[in-house]
């Protein structure tokens, strides 16, 4: 009796203090509050890791939060943190027109780290760790001042880009390989002569936090010095954020370290582009940001271009030569189709005014032979860009290019108006909203060039009246830019028939 009573007594004891763990346990795992700043590391094979970040909220097993990349923060309601186990779900809107892409995620806490997956619908599932992460603090920002003129772009910078036609999959080889194609095509002789590498370069920082390039670019001087000797020039991508938009390493606390690094390196060009910048500065505070890039810039002596990409927030075209850019993005990524091309081509003309010798607008790259419009339409590109001073920057590959688009990209005539020495801007002639769209650009010498664009779906017979361009008296001399032949026209004006999604160039004097 006495036994079976201690017998029972200890049992007692035993399921008092195994609840009594249980309970502590769970406890302890309802306190572990995953609320906080967390990033999601994923390797990308060239030795790098691309990250992406979530602003996490727990409240009980309820998360909400935001995924925050780049210069976008996406936030989401209905997540749950149960057990160890995280999940929710982020509705991604991109593109014109806007396509939404659901991304589901999931994550088994494993000490202080989530072994964490990302699933986008209809794609294959990505793996990583999420880790927690904090946002860098901020660092002061300097007066503003204007930075000098670096002297450097004169005319619209021409050359190429690797992001339209290859993102992510630019490497050693492949730069190279443009550069040799750029010559073989006629491109350089055309004027083509910058040879820029887009984001997906970079690799981590050293010890002493030199920024290196990480393994699909073994050797940055050997690869500058080669196209170098093809007598082109080479440029360089990086952030003012910490990280770029494609989630690589930025300049951040950096700045004049990584200017050193490509005048070391041998670089001419570097596009800057805002990304996670967004993370720490507001849109005011862009002009000293990227004052601290350009006078860093100077300061190494090196001749190199400044190209400022910030998609055309807080009016840059009014202060981006005043830190020693020589062209800033007007607008967000083009894409190459019909729609986004015209979409930021034609709505260029209101600012128009603010290009000056040495400091351009820059609405985007090229995507003429990409293949995702027709000729006609790569030729509205082509001249549209030309009449807007744009940096002429192709985005295709070099090494193998279609006769016609090595037609449309070459054409000189078409290049001498976007090369124009006076640097003179736009000026739309017909009404605001009219789809036949006709603008003059004054050129050098007394010349001006004359677009009739037809953004109808229709053929249509276009005009411009001699008057219109302030001309009287004589009849004018007409040279047709793509047919490479002078016309003759009325006393009164030109008239032409203008194929769907197409353009008329010319040249009166
Ligand atoms: C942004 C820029 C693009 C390209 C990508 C690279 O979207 O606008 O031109 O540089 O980043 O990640």
């Amino acid at each position: 009796m006495k036994l079976l009573n201690r017998t029972l007594h200890f049992l007692l004891i035993a399921a008092t203090l195994s609840s009594l763990l249980l309970l502590l346990a769970s406890h302890s795992r309802a306190q572990s509050d995953i609320t906080g700043f967390w990033v999601f590391r994923v390797p990308t094979g060239d030795g790098n890791f691309r990250e992406s970040f979530f602003d996490l909220k727990q409240d009980g097993d309820k998360v909400s939060g935001k995924s925050v990349q780049g210069t976008r923060e996406v936030p989401f309601t209905d997540g749950t943190f149960h057990d160890g186990k995280l999940h929710f779900v982020i509705s991604f809107t991109f593109g014109n027109p806007p396509q939404t892409r659901t991304v589901t995620y999931d994550g088994s806490l494993e000490g202080d780290k989530f072994d964490f997956t990302s699933q986008a619908q209809g794609r294959d599932p990505v793996k990583g760790t999420l880790e927690h992460s904090r946002p860098p603090a901020r660092l002061p920002l300097p007066d503003l001042h204007d930075v000098p003129d670096n002297m450097l772009a004169r005319t619209p910078p021409m050359g190429w880009n690797s992001w339209n036609k290859f993102a992510g999959k630019v490497d050693d080889a492949t730069v190279r390989a443009i550069a040799d194609g750029m010559v073989a095509s006629g491109m350089k002789k055309a004027g083509y002569i910058y040879v820029n590498i887009d984001d997906t370069w970079e690799g981590p920082r050293d010890a002493n936090g030199n920024i290196t390039s990480n393994t699909k670019f073994p050797d940055m001087k050997a690869l500058a010095d080669y196209v170098h000797s093809k007598g082109l020039k080479i440029g360089i991508y990086s952030s003012p954020g910490p990280k770029t938009c494609a989630g690589y390493e930025g300049s951040y606390g950096h700045e004049q370290q990584d200017a050193n690094t490509y005048a070391a390196w041998g670089f001419d060009y570097l596009k800057y582009d805002w990304c996670s910048a967004s993370r720490i500065y507001k849109d005011e505070e862009e002009q000293a940001v990227y004052q601290k890039m350009g006078d860093a810039l100077l300061k190494t002596g090196r001749p190199i271009v400044f190209s400022l990409c910030q998609y055309g927030v807080n009016n840059v075209w009014t202060w981006g030569g005043k830190v020693g850019g020589n062209l800033w993005r007007t607008t967000g990524d083009i894409s190459d189709n019909w729609r986004s091309m015209e979409r930021i081509g034609f709505r260029q003309f209101d600012i128009s005014p603010y290009i000056k010798v040495g400091h351009w607008n820059d609405p985007d790259m090229l995507e003429i032979g990409n293949g995702g419009m027709t000729n006609d339409e790569y030729r509205t590109h082509m001249s549209l860009w030309s009449l807007l001073a744009a940096p002429l920057l192709s985005g295709n590959d070099v090494r193998s290019m279609a006769d016609e688009t090595k037609v449309i990209l070459t054409n000189s005539e078409v290049i001498a108006v976007d090369q124009d020495p006076d640097g003179k801007p736009v000026k739309l002639l017909s009404a605001p909203d009219s789809l036949p769209t006709v603008v003059s650009r004054p050129l050098h010498n007394g010349y001006t060039a004359v677009g009739l664009f037809n953004r109808t779906d229709q053929i249509q017979t276009m005009t411009v009246s001699w008057s219109s361009l302030g001309i009287t008296g004589r009849k004018p001399s007409v040279r047709d830019l793509w047919a490479h032949s002078d016309l003759s026209a009325s006393s009164e004006g030109f008239s032409a028939p203008v194929p769907i999604h197409g353009v008329v160039l010319i040249r009166v004097k």
